[in-house]
């Protein structure tokens, strides 16, 4: 069984490699399920209902996000709502939408968590205690358990995957935007990989308008972020092949779509 996770897309320009790029990647690797993280889909900042909707017209099973979720007012009511677009777990109890979702594809039941870092990040609850409960809960219908850990910190990460390692089947990072090299399965069964990278804008600072984003940096004066509109564009994922009796990893493989490669991995 197969699993494909598409990074953090980045406004129009990343919806677009969505749009041209799903379906090549669905008939090159048949995956079972495919996630795609939304967090920075509308204009950078957030996710719509429409655009939700889009991606799964166009073949993602569940989208995840993370700390832009609540960026477009009035996303909590679509996500209450909607059961495959899941925010970050360990935010408070009572916030809007929900923190993990079981989809049944095929014969198969797949969980996903989502959860927020705390390390150069809003304090939010612990994730790593929000993932004892998930995964204990989630085991009792699936061994199939895909997280998405949205953090800043790769000390954080590494501690989540290996936390985690032989109870789910991935750990993998986003959030930084760029793309990681330390791709491994874990001596426990447990795809791990620091930060999946993003789907979006290359010219820019982590997809964003780089002259706003440098002017920041040199002034500390505040500024407004842009997504850039022009240039070339990246998409990032991996492929994670597994074992859908144990739930446990075969492998994993980085995917980078731009100028110099397409379907490289
Ligand atoms: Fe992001
Ligand atoms: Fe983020």
């Amino acid at each position: 069984m197969r699993l494909l996770f598409i990074g953090d897309v980045v406004g129009s320009p990343g919806r677009e490699m969505i749009k041209t790029y799903l379906p090549k990647l669905k008939r090159k690797y048949n995956p079972t399920v495919t996630i795609v993280n939304g967090e920075n889909a509308a204009a950078g900042k957030g996710i719509t209902e429409e655009i939700a909707k889009s991606f799964f017209e166009q073949g993602a099973q569940v989208i995840t996000l993370g700390n832009h979720t609540w960026d477009k007012r009035d996303i909590g009511e679509y996500l209450d709502k909607t059961q495959n677009i899941i925010r970050p777990a360990n935010f408070p109890e009572g916030v809007p939408g929900h923190g993990y979702t079981i989809v049944k594809v095929n014969q198969y039941k797949v969980g996903v968590i989502n959860l927020q870092g705390r390390t150069f990040l809003p304090p939010l609850d612990c994730p790593f205690k929000k993932a004892d409960e998930l995964v204990e809960k989630i085991h009792k219908e699936t061994p199939i358990i895909f997280v998405d850990f949205h953090a800043e910190a790769t000390s954080e990460k590494e501690a989540m995957g290996w936390y985690l390692d032989g109870r789910v089947t991935a750990v993998v990072g986003t959030h930084t935007h760029v793309q990681t090299s330390d791709e491994r399965v874990l001596p426990h069964g447990t795809a791990y990989l620091t930060d999946v990278g993003m789907t979006g804008p290359r010219n820019g600072i982590l997809g964003m308008e780089k002259e706003a984003v440098l002017y920041r940096f040199l002034t500390s004066l505040p500024a407004r972020f842009e997504v850039v509109k022009e240039g070339p564009v990246q998409l990032n994922a991996l492929i994670i092949d597994l074992d859908p009796k144990t739930g446990k990893a075969n492998k994993i493989n980085r995917i980078r779509i731009d100028e110099e490669h397409e379907f490289y991995e």
